[in-house]
């Protein structure tokens, strides 16, 4: 295949929002996007845990309500994103993560004005299915996914030989609550980038699914 790249490249055009429920495959997309496409991935989730890792004032401001799983508040959000949008200015650039309220879509248009919006909406049961199929051995951090990559014996690590376990984030209670979180913040803001005429929905199952799709889409975008 041509690399994209070199024939219909415009510096700075393309400044991308993506939005996808919890375990809808977003990181997954979003990775591939960005290889693909060679655009800067600005994920609000990684420059969060970088904060915090790091230690800056931002991290040790936000680190309670990330270990708590609740919203950073929007001011801090907004200019934590602002700044990592200036530093990036001149590339194309795709946003992971934010913005998770209307306040912040708004916000955002506003400082840095998004030109392209990707939804991938995956079936709330699929995820579910997902998720209860998702088991994990705590020690080591290995996942299995009973399905696609079932561990060799049912319930056991591949390694240790080890049980393994559900993680909490992972019941399927907790699991509907944040989804049904995240459609109520995001209905608001899917209709802001509608009604902005800059939405596009991508319906399907998996990745690999929504991914012929979404390439045309960008393709065409990048090369018209
Ligand atoms: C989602 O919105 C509905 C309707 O406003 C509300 O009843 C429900 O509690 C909300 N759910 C969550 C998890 O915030
Ligand atoms: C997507 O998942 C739903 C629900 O599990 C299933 O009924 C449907 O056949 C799946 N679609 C494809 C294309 O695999």
């Amino acid at each position: 295949m041509v690399a994209l790249s070199t024939w219909c490249f415009k510096a700075a055009a393309f400044r991308a929002v993506i939005l996808g429920a919890p375990a809808s495959g977003k990181g997954t997309m979003s990775a591939r996007i960005v290889e693909h496409f060679k655009m800067t991935h600005i994920s609000s989730g990684d420059k969060l845990r970088l904060h915090m890792k790091s230690n800056t004032e931002l991290g040790k401001a936000v680190s309670n309500y990330v270990l708590s799983g609740k919203f950073v508040p929007d001011d801090i959000m907004i200019s934590m994103i602002k700044k990592e949008i200036e530093s990036v200015a001149d590339q194309n650039w795709l946003l992971d993560g934010f913005p998770r309220t209307l306040i912040q879509a708004e916000k955002l248009q506003k400082m840095h004005s998004v030109n392209l919006v990707l939804y991938l909406d995956v079936p709330v049961n699929v995820i579910l299915d997902r998720v209860q199929n998702r088991w994990v051995h705590l020690p080591s951090g290995r996942v299995y996914n009973v399905g696609f990559n079932s561990p060799k014996v049912p319930g056991k690590d591949d390694v240790t030989g080890e049980p393994l376990s559900k993680r909490d984030d992972d019941k399927v209670e907790i699991v509907k609550e944040r989804l049904e979180r995240y459609s109520n913040a995001t209905k608001p803001i899917l209709e802001f980038y509608s009604n902005l005429g800059l939405l596009n929905t991508f319906r399907g199952n998996t990745t690999n699914e929504l991914w012929p799709d979404v390439t045309e889409t960008l393709t065409k975008f990048l090369c018209s």
